[in-house]
């Protein structure tokens, strides 16, 4: 199975960027974990801060993939792109956050991109990722 995480803007700076929120793992290290924990699966990992270039890696990996794991960051409250692209693809998109974001600021409680996805997972921590996984498998 093959498996893409793919990371949105400011999530290359997981481990510094608001620990209280995102807690203190680096992506790297916790996709350590993750190919430790799942060594069947292929795990490939990428991240922009660009728009433009998640909608790129998503049709270039959308229609062979088994699954798509996506955390947009922010571009998930504003991102009518994304949701066109997540529509065209044949691979399932699952929309992760590290927060709960129905917990936090109003203007994070809309998503334009969940109902271009299979699934939501929000809330867990890091290991939102791990169940994103868990839904493919
Ligand atoms: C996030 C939540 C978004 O609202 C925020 O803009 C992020 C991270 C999360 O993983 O909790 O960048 O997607």
């Amino acid at each position: 199975m093959k498996i893409q995480i793919i990371n949105g803007p400011n999530l290359n700076l997981l481990g510094t960027r608001e620990p209280g929120i995102y807690g203190s793992d680096t992506m790297e290290a916790y996709l350590d974990t993750l190919r430790k924990r799942y060594p069947d699966i292929d795990i490939d990992y990428y991240q922009s801060n660009i728009e433009g270039e998640l909608i790129t890696k998503l049709q270039q990996v959308g229609f062979t993939y088994d699954g798509i794991v996506l955390n947009a960051g922010a571009y998930t409250h504003t991102s009518i792109a994304l949701h066109d692209c997540i529509r065209s693809l044949k691979t399932p998109v699952i929309e992760v956050h590290i927060s709960n974001v129905h917990k936090r600021e109003e203007f994070r409680h809309h998503s334009y991109i969940s109902s271009a996805c299979r699934g939501v997972i929000c809330g867990f921590g890091m290991d939102s990722y791990r169940l994103a996984i868990e839904s493919f498998i």
